[in-house]
């Protein structure tokens, strides 16, 4: 995966109904913590890391790069939305793409949080980068994520084995493909 390339960034906070997408901050360290060491979070994707390495690598102002999006509620990190370059994804169809990923803590699921976001996330690309069709890769298993994907509008490219599991590649954007109501 690589950044997006030419956009300006970052943007000025979005704003949703009940939401901020911003650029990472010092005190959104303890949530990426969390994130990365919740074995919640992280059950389709490969598994927690120790909470003690994070500490220890983590820098001070994590995630800060283009296309990384800190999902704020009433001033607290709830989430992240990843929004990359696919520049080596092992499935051709998905190669070079614009990519979306999301992480969101488990106290915030359930709440259509994660869809309000990433559809902000992706209406900022639509608006940097028109026309640009975005592709994004979850486990089958992850039904939350599927779930997700479908109300985003992706429409499945193909399924195919990798890292031990079904995984599910889907694409929003190209012509004539559906959009969700997202
Ligand atoms: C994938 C993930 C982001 C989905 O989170 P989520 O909260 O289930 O997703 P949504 O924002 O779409 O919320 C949907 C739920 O909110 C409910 N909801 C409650 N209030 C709502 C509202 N006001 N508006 C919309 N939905 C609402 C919906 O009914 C739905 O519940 P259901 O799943 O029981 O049907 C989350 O599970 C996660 O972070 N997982 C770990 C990371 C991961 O696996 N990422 C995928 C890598 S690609």
């Amino acid at each position: 995966m690589d950044h997006l390339g030419l956009v300006a960034w970052p943007p000025d906070p979005i704003r949703t109904e009940r939401l901020v997408l911003r650029e990472s901050e010092a005190r959104d360290r303890a949530a990426f913590i969390e994130l990365l060491a919740s074995p919640e979070v992280n059950t389709y994707l490969g598994g927690p890391r120790p909470r003690d390495e994070l500490e220890r690598e983590t820098p001070e102002v994590p995630e800060r790069w283009p296309g990384s999006f800190v999902v704020d509620l009433d001033g607290a990190m709830i989430g992240q939305i990843l929004l990359r370059r696919a520049t080596g994804h092992r499935r051709p169809a998905a190669v070079g793409k614009a990519d979306l990923g999301y992480l969101f803590l488990p106290r915030a699921w359930g709440f259509g949080y994660a869809a309000e976001a990433c559809a902000a996330a992706l209406g900022w690309l639509a608006g940097v980068l028109p026309g640009e069709p975005v592709v994004l890769t979850t486990q089958t298993a992850n039904t939350g994520s599927m779930r997700l994907a479908a109300k985003l509008g992706f429409v499945e490219v193909e399924r195919f084995e990798a890292w031990g599991a079904e995984q599910w590649l889907g694409i929003r954007g190209l012509p004539g493909a559906r959009h969700g109501a997202a």
